[in-house]
C-alpha cells in the first residue's frame, strides 16, 4: 500500500484517542496529524513510538484561522490528504429552558461549524491536487433521535449530519467522500462520572440499549478505520450507527 496521510481531531481522549492507536498501529503507511485542545502523557508515548507517523498539534478546533495555519502545514509537508476524521466535539446536558442561546452557538461553534471549517479546507486542499479524500464526522444517535436535556447537541450533530449529505452530493464526481459515524453511547473519558453522578440515567441507557452495554472506543475506532480508507470506496453521505441496536426499535 501507498502513503496515506490523514488528520484526526480529539486525538487526546476516548473515541479519538482509541482510533489513533488503531490506525498506526494497524497500517504501517498511515501518517496521522493529530490536533487536539491539551496533550498528555499517552500522546507522548504515541509521539515516541511513532516518531515518523504521528505529528501532534495543540489547538481547539474552534480556533478557525490556527486550524488553517495547521493543515496548510500539513499539505506542504505531505501534499494530499487522502482522510479526515472530524471527531472532537463537546455535550451540553440541560433542559431546553436552561440552556441559552449563547449555550447553542457555543456548541454549534465547537461542533458543526469548526468540522465545516476543516472539510471545507480538506476539499479545496483535494480539489487542488486532484486527490481522493475520505472524511469521516463523529455524529451521535442524538442527531436523528429525540432525548431528554441534550437538545443543544442534537442540534450541532443534526446539521453536521445534513452538511455531510451536501457536501457528499456535491464532491461525489471528485473523488471526495464524506460519512458520519453515529456512536450511541460508549465508554470514553466521561464514562465513569456519569455512572456515578446520573446513575438513574445510566442503567436507563443499558435498559433502553437491545445488546444491554455501552460500546467501547475500540469498537467505534474499528468502524472509523474503515470508513475511512481505501476499501471504503463507493459509500458517500451516509450515516453509519453504532448503537448495540438502539436506533433499529
Ligand atoms: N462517548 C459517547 O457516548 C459518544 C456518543 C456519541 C457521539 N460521541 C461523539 O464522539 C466524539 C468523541 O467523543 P468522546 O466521548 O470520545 O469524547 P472525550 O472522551 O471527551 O474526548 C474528546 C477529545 O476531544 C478533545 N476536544 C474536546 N473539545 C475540543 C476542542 N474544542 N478542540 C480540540 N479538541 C477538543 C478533548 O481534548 P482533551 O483531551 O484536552 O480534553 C479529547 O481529547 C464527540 O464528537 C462526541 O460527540 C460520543
Amino acid at each position: 500500500m501507498s502513503k496515506r496521510v490523514g488528520i484526526l481531531t480529539g486525538c487526546g481522549q476516548g473515541i479519538g484517542l482509541a482510533i489513533t492507536k488503531n490506525l498506526l498501529s494497524n497500517n504501517k503507511d498511515y501518517h496521522i496529524v493529530g490536533i487536539s485542545k491539551s496533550t498528555n502523557s499517552e500522546l507522548d508515548s504515541l509521539k515516541k513510538l511513532y516518531k515518523e507517523r504521528f505529528l501532534f498539534f495543540e489547538s481547539r478546533i474552534e480556533d478557525s484561522e490556527k486550524i488553517l495555519e495547521i493543515l496548510d502545514v500539513v499539505q506542504k509537508r505531505h501534499g494530499a490528504i487522502n482522510f479526515g476524521i472530524c471527531n472532537a466535539g463537546i455535550r451540553s446536558r440541560l433542559s431546553i429552558s436552561d440552556s441559552s442561546l449563547e449555550v447553542y452557538r457555543n456548541v454549534f461553534e465547537i461542533n458543526t461549524i469548526s468540522n465545516i471549517n476543516i472539510a471545507k479546507k480538506l476539499i479545496t486542499i483535494s480539489l487542488e491536487n486532484r486527490s481522493a479524500c475520505n472524511i469521516l464526522f463523529v455524529s451521535s444517535i442524538v442527531g436523528t433521535r429525540g432525548f431528554d436535556e441534550l437538545s443543544t447537541y442534537a442540534v450541532s450533530k443534526s446539521a453536521l449530519d445534513g452538511f455531510m449529505r451536501s457536501a457528499a452530493v456535491e464532491y461525489a464526481k471528485d473523488s471526495i467522500q464524506l460519512n458520519c459515524l453515529a456512536p450511541g453511547f460508549v465508554e470514553s473519558s466521561y464514562a465513569e462520572n456519569f455512572k456515578e453522578n446520573r446513575n438513574d440515567l445510566y442503567e436507563w441507557t443499558l435498559d433502553q440499549t437491545p445488546m444491554g452495554r455501552w460500546g467501547k472506543c475500540e469498537e467505534m475506532a474499528n468502524i472509523a478505520s474503515f470508513l475511512i480508507s481505501e476499501q471504503n470506496s463507493y459509500m458517500t453521505g451516509t450515516t453509519i450507527y453504532s448503537d448495540g441496536g438502539w436506533t433499529a426499535k
